[in-house]
């Protein structure tokens, strides 16, 4: 029997740049989800402004609904209650939705004294292992045990609980970041945890947490000392809510979408302070746009006076050029003059939506897993995109406006996962996009 599937049918405007207006971007799907965890610290009610309404949120709800924590939103406000947290092992099949599941082992770890949960599944982007996370919680005395042939880990805090240590990652992971801030928190005595990721969502949420009585020091460095609370939850008290900060991915998803495909654009909401670098290679390439604080307007962008230069892409950690802006920037580059270099160096597998771009017309050498060629301008033909990953499903829209004819993209809960209300936001500057059922 065949399955009906629900895609994205976008109508390309074939090179032309007609889109125009405002298009505003939402709270950071990956600020917002640690801060969701972060309720878990907590010992009484905590309230997020500024909440994305992507469905990883609603799985990270889902996930601590599993563990008796309960949350009511109101449009972009949430309050979370943990006070009924259980030690019930997570929901193993909403964890294995999501990789940021594995951010709240942290906090629930130093609350409960015991986290049993899945590997946490994902986008399909590389091996991503949580070896960082372990070996962190293991410094800190809580004993790993792998069940059920590695299906299954539980993490188990000493008598007493978590005890401060001092920790070097391996590599600068953002969300294993979070989640040992926040282990750290409650823990008893002070953690240090050096070379950690530098991420505007990382500084966001030690800030919010300092703003709520954690005692966190070297925020904005790569080492974090947190004095530890012993145990003793936070407390959130009558304070305004946090307010999310701007998704930075999104802001450069728009600007790159601005620069190939809109006469006039303003991107409002932004925090361009967190784009130095992308918008610095936009110009660089000849994108012209005038940026506030928190606006990007890209005007008189017609095609016949402009031109791109073909630029370097070269992934890094924050304030390095952000892997998940490649794949819109590598759109980019196939309307840029000249020979491109793509360079993905913080994941192994995030290239590979680049066969489907080298399908529809884009002169596209992958020279190995983490190494691309991009030779432009190209013009580009709509056909069936499959994303990978919800950041390429974002690129395969943009490609599909950029291209002549239609396009369908499949796997759209991909897309899903991290843009609110996309649709809406694409047809209120001229984009026909439109669910259909194939
Ligand atoms: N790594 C390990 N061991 C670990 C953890 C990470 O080897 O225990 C490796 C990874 O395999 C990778 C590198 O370290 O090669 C960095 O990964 P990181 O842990 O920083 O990635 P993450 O925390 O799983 C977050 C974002 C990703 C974003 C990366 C890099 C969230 C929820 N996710 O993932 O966002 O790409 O940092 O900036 O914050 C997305 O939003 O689409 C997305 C994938």
């Amino acid at each position: 029997m065949m399955t009906e599937t629900e895609v994205f049918r976008v109508a390309g405007l074939a090179g032309e740049k007609k889109l125009s207006g405002t298009i505003a971007v939402s709270g950071s799907k990956n600020e917002a989800l640690p801060l969701l965890a972060s309720a878990l610290l907590f010992g009484d009610p905590v309230r997020f402004a500024n909440m994305p309404q992507i469905s990883d949120i609603e799985s990270m709800r889902t996930l601590l609904e599993s563990i008796g924590v309960v949350s009511e939103s109101k449009e972009h406000t949430l309050t979370v209650d943990a006070r009924g947290i259980s030690k019930e092992p997570f929901n193993r099949d909403v964890a294995r939705k999501f990789r940021a599941s594995v951010i709240a082992t942290g906090p629930l770890l130093a609350r409960t004294g015991e986290v049993v949960f899945p590997p946490p599944g994902g986008c399909l982007i590389g091996k991503r292992p949580i070896d960082v996370f372990l070996s962190g919680y293991e410094k800190m005395g809580a004993t790993v045990s792998v069940l059920d042939d590695g299906e299954v880990f539980r993490i188990t805090a000493p008598e007493g609980g978590l005890r401060g240590a001092h920790i070097i990652f391996r590599v600068q992971s953002v969300t294993g970041t979070e989640a040992l801030l926040m282990a750290a928190v409650l823990a008893h005595g002070t953690t240090t945890l050096e070379n950690v990721a530098l991420e505007p969502e990382v500084t966001a949420l030690a800030e919010a947490l300092c703003a709520c009585g954690a005692k966190i020091d070297g925020i904005g460095t790569t080492t974090l000392v947190i004095t530890g609370t012993g145990g003793v939850p936070l407390s959130f008290g009558d304070r305004s809510p946090i307010a999310v900060i701007p998704d930075r991915i999104e802001a450069g998803s728009f600007i790159v979408l601005g620069a190939l495909c809109a006469e006039n654009l303003t991107i409002t909401n932004c925090a361009t302070k967190h784009l130095s670098l992308p918008l610095e290679m936009l110009r660089d390439a000849g994108v012209s746009f005038e940026a506030t604080d928190t606006t990007v307007t890209i005007s008189n962008n017609t095609k016949a006076n402009k031109v791109f230069r073909s630029l370097q892409i070269r992934t890094h950690e924050y304030p390095g050029f952000p892997t998940d802006l490649q794949a819109p920037m590598s759109i980019f580059a196939t309307q840029a003059t000249g020979e491109s270099v793509v360079e993905e160096m913080i994941f192994e597998g995030r290239l590979g939506y680049l066969e489907d771009i080298a399908r529809m017309g884009a002169n596209i050498v992958i020279a190995d897993s983490h190494k691309a060629i991009i030779t432009g301008p190209m013009k580009l033909t709509g056909r069936e995109l499959y994303s990978p990953d919800l950041r390429a499903g974002l690129a395969y829209i943009i490609a599909a406006l950029v291209a002549k004819g239609t396009s369908h993209i499949y796997n759209i809960h991909y897309i899903e996962r991290g843009y609110e209300h996309i649709e809406e936001k694409l047809r209120g500057i001229g984009v026909a996009i439109e669910r259909a059922v194939v």
